[in-house]
């Protein structure tokens, strides 16, 4: 199996203003580990990426939360997919829950935000996960694979590969509950097989799956300790510079 390279991403939300975020940028740039052993991305309010990329170290990545699918048009507040690449962010995060449930987010709309990410050469990290009630009736197979169906529907292989996934049960979102590293990893798993249906093991093997929802200090070495989790995408934890370097720390050592 190829070796996956693990993957700490620090999603911001809508937390921090420019001082606060050079703050944390300055705090961190020297000190997250080479990229060739460690990706590194924070994934920060839009009107913040232009700064961000300007003052990252060789080792941070940058990445959006959100972008329009459109190429331009009449979308007062929004951002393109080519105002975000330019910006100079290389990732965007496409599908988070919160975007699902409060900014009338689809899979079909997540499926037209993968195709404009790879037209314009940006690293999509896509968001799945299902509902409380949903794990409580046992579909979250179900769900995930719908998810990951509509998704994917006319990428390539080549694309899928280099897509980045991150499984976040929703009600592990800022609650304070962790799936237990076992559940997250058997999700993954069932995540990882639907990829190797719709893809074939090569890329089944090769694409990375974080785990998202309340990741701590105190529990990122338990979750990266497990075979296939690659990584965490992190709200609230990794708003601190010092818990971000915790976290790639542990991502080092897996
Ligand atoms: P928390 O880490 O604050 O639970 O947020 C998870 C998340 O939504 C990351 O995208």
């Amino acid at each position: 199996m190829s070796k996956r390279i693990p993957v700490i991403a620090a999603n911001w939300k809508m937390y921090k203003t420019k001082d606060e975020a050079l703050a944390f940028i300055f705090a961190v740039n020297e000190k997250v580990p080479t990229r060739d052993k460690v990706e590194s991305v924070v994934c920060a309010p839009a009107i913040l990426l232009n700064l961000l990329v300007k003052r990252e170290g060789d080792n941070l990545r940058i990445g959006a939360q959100n972008m329009h699918y459109a190429e331009e048009g009449a979308f007062t507040g929004e951002n393109s997919p080519a105002q975000v690449k330019t910006s100079g962010a290389e990732y965007i995060l496409i599908g988070h829950s919160e975007r699902r449930s409060y900014f009338n987010e689809t899979d079909e709309t997540v499926n037209l935000k993968m195709h404009a990410a790879f037209k314009h050469e940006l690293t999509p990290i896509l968001c799945v996960g299902e509902q409380l009630a949903e794990r409580e009736s046992n579909s979250t197979k179900a769900v995930l694979d719908s998810q990951l169906e509509i998704a994917f529907k006319g990428i390539s292989a080549e694309q899928a590969l280099a897509t980045i996934i991150a499984y976040e049960p929703v009600w592990a979102i800022g609650t304070g509950k962790t799936a237990t590293p076992t559940m997250a990893n058997d999700t993954i798993k069932d995540i990882r097989a639907k990829v190797e249906a719709l893809y074939g093991k090569a890329v089944a093997d090769g694409i990375r799956i974080l785990y998202g929802g309340s990741v701590k200090p105190d529990n990122i070495k338990v979750l990266l300790a497990e075979s296939d989790i690659d990584g965490a995408l992190i709200g609230g934890a990794a708003l601190d510079p010092n818990n971000f370097l915790v976290f790639t720390d542990a991502a080092l050592n897996k």
